[in-house]
């Protein structure tokens, strides 16, 4: 059991899909999480659940300032922080001949901007706190080249850039900062495609070996180790959480030659 008593967590999108489930656990381990998003009473419905003095910070991350802007205002509120989730994230579903500069700057400003901002306005304190984890949730997207993800892929390929140079930065200082890269989870983020295009879901779990979509418990639990000291010496590292579907040669059907199929 991951132990988290005393600890401090900040989540960023933790009104619901993997964020709420980040809060939940955190707080089932024992720490304190401030939770963030963009609506209050969708934040309020899950801190009502948690027993730890949870604390709700309302804030747009598309706004420019609005990553420092909100480290500003988590210190206002606690000392420092120890674990920092970086989970909030838009999708961007474009071909790339739909695809505008403002959809560009849109998905880069709370995929990449705001996370590097709100996370570098924190460090000092985790520091004073005598070290951290940062968890920063990036996607297979930026590991795989899936259609119609140009910009949303780039954005997290970016988030994984990043971890690894953060993680140069502040090691020193005890810092430890990794990703999560999630594969296909089932939250509100596919509810757009899930109506837009038929047989999709069905199509994509084939591609998975587990053969099921995953759960934002299934991330949550990998939070939980890197938030933890089970995770003690891994840094700058990124961890694909996704059934089997970047790196695995899974399809929807078994692909067997005929003479290959036993009698
Ligand atoms: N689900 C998947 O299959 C999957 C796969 C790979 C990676 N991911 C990544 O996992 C993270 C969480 O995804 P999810 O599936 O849990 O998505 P979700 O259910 O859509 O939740 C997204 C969260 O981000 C918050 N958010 C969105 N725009 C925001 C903004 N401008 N400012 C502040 N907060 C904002 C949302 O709250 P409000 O709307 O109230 O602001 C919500 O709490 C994202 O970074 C996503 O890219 C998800």
């Amino acid at each position: 059991m991951t132990d988290l008593r005393g600890k401090i967590a900040l989540v960023s999108g933790a009104s619901r899909g993997i964020g709420e489930a980040a809060a939940r656990a955190l707080d089932a381990a024992g720490a304190q999480v401030i939770l963030s998003g963009r609506t209050t009473s969708d934040l309020e419905r899950v801190a009502a659940e948690l027993t730890h003095s949870p604390v709700v910070i309302t804030a747009d991350l598309s706004v420019a300032g609005a990553g420092s802007a909100l480290a500003i205002d988590v210190l206002t509120v606690v000392d420092g922080v120890d674990i920092v989730v970086n989970n909030a994230g838009i999708p961007m579903r474009r071909m790339p001949e739909q695809l505008r500069e403002q959809d560009v700057d849109l998905v880069y400003a709370i995929n990449v901007r705001a996370l590097l901002m709100l996370t570098i306005g924190l460090g000092e304190s985790m520091k004073s706190r005598g070290g951290g984890s940062v968890i920063n949730i990036s996607s297979v997207a930026g590991i795989r080249g899936p259609a119609g993800r140009a910009a949303y892929a780039a954005t997290k390929g970016a988030v994984d850039a990043l971890t690894r140079a953060l993680a140069s930065d502040w090691g020193p200082a005890g810092i430890r900062v990794n990703s999560i890269a999630p594969g296909l989870i089932a939250t509100d983020i596919w509810e757009e495609s899930r109506q837009t295009i038929p047989g999709l879901i069905e199509d994509m779990e084939g591609q998975i070996a587990l053969k099921r979509w995953g759960f934002s418990d299934d991330i949550a639990d990998v939070i939980l180790f890197f938030a933890g000291n089970d995770s003690r010496y891994v840094t700058g590292e990124t961890l694909v959480v996704d059934g089997g579907l970047a790196k695995v040669g899974a399809s929807a059907k078994p692909q067997l030659l005929p003479e290959m199929i036993a009698e």
